[in-house]
């Protein structure tokens, strides 16, 4: 192949794994492969500058932006970065930008975390926030304001604190769109409480959660933002980045704390080296420090180079991705029925863990992607979550690898599988799939459910394969002698458990409901219907179209609990719930006074004595609502400390700011 050749080659494949990651979001390969793509490209035109196209990747900011928001011009190019592969490569760099400069300029630095997540670039006027858009090809972006308006970090109006410095008329700021680890995680275990598949990779799902067009599903999905860089001001800020962030902190964004500056070149190579063993520790995913110039004069003096300005460049962690070869895939099933395949792979070690399991994702994406079985795939662990597939390494192939397709007939009971319309999921369809079963018993006594303790996994498998218990509410029915020849059953587990059970008679009717794992109803939902319903017969018998006037509930979930109880074995359930005594009525907690009747709070912050859930149950005993977000309805915000937008857009909009004893005042004044 000539050279010419392969410079086209290059950025044909570029053009599509820019297009696959910046415009759909779902690359096709690491991050790692594609640098090394654009390199090479980049060597290869920097040898030979004739092969250089004015429409080359190397020449532009990013890719086309997609999607149907509306797009928005950015005040100036948004740039990128240079990578640094090793500290050789930092090396490099300084030596570099060295030549540009003379000889005895001294240069500081300043070194910040590389966020995993997506650029967002805010715009304030007279220090309100009057849009927010994504990247998209650094030139244009799509318009996420309503969006980014749920993220609590970002503020609405600066500066947050009186005391904060006054910002320029129009102030054009830059940050990256994260989700924290534990976020993340509790938003997975949120899904999977509602029988949704969980998200596997974070960036993405931050990524999908920004340009939701829905901005109230966005406000549900816990975003976490760190603001770096200004990209336009019509009043000076300060001559140098650590200036820059400390104005940034000061107005009330929110800026990493993991920052240095260093005026000596040895020791912040130091901080790189020390940097990386910590990564692991921060509460949320880095791929890499970023090396800023600290003198803002010379950094932008030393100019940009396509797409990635001189004075800056992102030291890149090795990456935590390994390729091995996919043995097999297997299908698990889960309590919705819902069959997820699982990559077993030959064991592999990626930073410290080894791992021989992985996560496809979905049927789909194996098709888009075209996994196969025997193929040499590319899996990658970050930080708390599951490892998971990337995608085949094509250039492996033997030519004996096989498709992977979805399965027809469970892998269990053999039933046939189906396609919901609009999922990408591939369901088991039949209710009483023994693997559907035993996960729908672990879950209805599992904590956060029925919460019966002593009744784990194991134990649950073991009844059920003894035929001792053969669904949810055999379990109210257990006796001693059943429990007797169980092994680790003594007396007292024994006895320990069965307490537990009648425990768990006479928890609140949401309880039983969230735990029977209906489509898309956990807790939250079952609290909802109980404010509507006064008995789960009532429930039961609930059409869909009196369903649907409950605001708040959607018509699939809706139409998932009619169907739910429409079946035999759910009111087989009910006969036994109600033979065994457990409780099927909604206790209507009684009102300690209608002080607050008719009166909508919002909560903020962290008050001193009570919990968030203790002020909200307080408000609701006094007849008063609580909700999640402030506007123009809402009559007291009740704030606490490190309180954030919440508390801001209260002052923008007049409304009254009660703290935890202004609210207990409220209750004594309405009362006397
Ligand atoms: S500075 C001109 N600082 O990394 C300034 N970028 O690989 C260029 N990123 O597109 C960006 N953390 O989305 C900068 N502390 C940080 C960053 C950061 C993450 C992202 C940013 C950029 C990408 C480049």
């Amino acid at each position: 192949m000539s050279l010419e050749q392969r410079a086209a080659e290059l950025r044909e494949q570029i053009r599509h794994h820019n297009y696959r990651y910046h415009v759909l979001d779902d690359p096709l390969i690491t991050d790692a492969e594609y640098d090394r793509l654009f390199r090479e490209l980049q060597e290869l035109e920097a040898q030979y500058p004739e092969l250089r196209t004015p429409d080359s990747p190397t020449q532009r900011v990013g890719a086309e932006p997609g999607g149907d928001l509306p797009k928005v011009a950015h005040p100036a190019p948004i740039l990128s970065l240079s990578n640094s592969l090793d500290i050789g490569e930092v090396r490099a760099w300084r030596d570099r930008i060295g030549r540009l400069l003379t000889a005895d300029t001294e240069l500081d630095y300043v070194v910040e975390p590389k966020f995993d997540g997506l650029s967002v670039v805010l715009t304030y006027q007279n220090g309100v926030l009057i849009q927010a858009a994504t990247r998209g090809n650094g030139v244009v972006g799509d318009d996420v304001t309503a969006n980014v308006r749920t993220i609590n970090q970002i503020p609405l109006r600066i500066p947050v604190q009186p005391d904060g410095p006054t910002p320029p008329p129009l102030l054009t700021v830059r940050g990256e769109v994260i989700f924290y680890k534990e976020d993340f995680k509790r938003l997975n275990e949120r899904m999977v409480e509602e029988g949704a598949p969980p998200y596997v990779n974070a960036r993405n799902t931050a990524s999908g959660t920004l340009k939701q067009k829905d901005a109230r599903i966005t406000a549900t999905r816990p975003l976490s933002a760190f603001i770096y860089d200004v990209v336009a001001a019509d009043a000076p800020i300060s001559t140098t980045q650590w200036g820059i962030l400390e104005f940034m902190k000061a107005s009330g964004f929110p800026v990493s704390k993991e920052i240095g500056l260093f005026d000596d070149f040895e020791s912040m190579l130091a901080y790189l080296e020390e940097y990386e063993a910590r990564r692991d520790e921060l509460p949320y995913e880095i791929d890499g420090l970023v090396i800023k110039v600290n003198n803002r004069l010379i950094y932008n003096e030393l100019g940009i180079v396509g797409k990635d300005p001189r004075g800056a460049t992102a030291y890149k962690f090795p990456s935590q991705e390994v390729t091995t070869t996919l043995l097999d895939v297997e299908v698990n099933v889960g309590r919705t029925g819902v069959l997820t395949p699982t990559a077993v792979l030959e064991p592999v070690f990626i930073s410290g863990v080894t791992v021989q399991k992985a996560s496809l994702h979905n049927y789909d994406l194996i098709a888009e992607k075209d996994i196969r079985i025997g193929d040499r795939v590319i899996v990658k662990r970050s930080g708390d979550v599951i490892p998971y597939v990337i995608g085949p390494v094509l250039g492996s192939r033997s030519g004996d690898e096989q498709i992977i397709t979805p399965p027809d007939l469970c892998p269990v009971c053999n039933s046939p599988v189906e396609r919901v319309e609009g999922e990408v999921a591939y369901y088991c369809t039949n209710p009483a799939c023994p693997e559907r079963v035993a996960r729908n018993i672990e879950y209805f006594v599992s904590r956060g459910s029925m919460d019966i303790v002593g009744l784990g996994d194991k134990i649950v498998r073991l009844l059920l394969e003894r035929g001792i218990i053969h669904d949810e509410a055999d379990v109210f029915f257990l006796k001693a002698e059943d429990l007797v020849d169980l092994e680790g059953f003594g007396d007292r587990k024994i006895s320990n458990l069965l307490t537990s059970i009648e425990a768990a008679k006479h928890r609140p009717l949401y309880r039983l409901i969230g735990a029977l794992g209906i489509r898309g109803v956990g807790n939250t939902i079952a609290q909802l219907l109980v404010e509507h319903v006064d008995s789960m017969d009532e429930l039961a018998d609930a059409s869909q179209e009196r369903l649907e006037t409950i605001t708040g509930l959607g018509p699939h979930t809706a139409s998932a609990i009619v169907q739910w109880f429409a079946q035999p074995h759910s009111r087989e359930l009910l006969r036994k719930f109600h033979l065994a005594g457990v409780n099927l009525t909604a206790e209507k907690e009684e009102l300690a006074s209608t002080a607050f009747a008719g009166l909508t709070f919002v909560l903020t912050g962290t008050l001193p004595t009570m919990s968030r859930d203790e002020a909200k149950s307080i408000i609701e005993k006094h007849g008063g609502k609580v909700t999640g977000s402030v506007s123009k309805k809402t009559d007291y915000v009740v704030a606490g400390e490190s309180a954030g937008s919440k508390l801001t857009k209260a002052q923008q909009l007049n409304i009254p700011v009660l703290d935890e004893a202004g609210l207990l005042n409220l209750i004594e004044q309405e009362l006397s």
